[in-house]
């Protein structure tokens, strides 16, 4: 598979209400999602992740406040902030990644294309190194 980070933009419902976003798998989230977690309650100085995945696609989404999620992936190295809830982050593939700058009220949302396995981790950055050789 391919690595590839890409941000998605979702369309938005509103109304004099406010805002509903919808997703759907096979749609805007683009494979079948077996687990879902969410991260919150993070320090701003405590940066998370660290690790890449051998076959698990997530969509990352901060459905509330921001974060910046930091990739490197073959020759690329990309930032992204996500910062609203009509936006996520793409990932699918052997990526290194770091979430780093926390907000306070940040609630990260993550859709998972598989269960938890500790086995599908590469925590190791020398080792994500040298797997990513063949991609660059
Ligand atoms: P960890 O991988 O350290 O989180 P991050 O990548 O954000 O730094 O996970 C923290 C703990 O939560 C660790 O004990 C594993 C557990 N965990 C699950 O049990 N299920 C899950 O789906 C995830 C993502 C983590």
């Amino acid at each position: 598979m391919k690595p590839r980070a890409e941000i998605v933009q979702f369309p938005v419902h509103g109304d004099s209400r406010g805002s509903l976003i919808a997703l759907e798998c096979g749609g805007d989230i683009p494979f079948e999602v077996r687990r879902v977690y969410y991260i919150y309650g993070t320090r701003s100085d405590m940066p998370r992740g660290f690790h890449a995945h051998k076959h698990l696609k997530q969509m990352l989404i901060a459905v509330s406040g921001s974060v910046t999620v930091s990739c490197e992936f073959g020759a690329t190295k990309e930032r992204f902030l996500l910062d609203s809830p009509s936006r996520g982050l793409l990932l699918e593939g052997l990526i290194w990644r770091e979430m780093h700058d926390f907000s306070p009220d940040c609630v990260l949302m993550v859709f998972a294309s598989e269960h938890y396995r500790e086995e599908d981790y590469i925590r190791d950055y020398q080792v994500f190194k040298q797997e990513n050789l063949s991609w660059i």
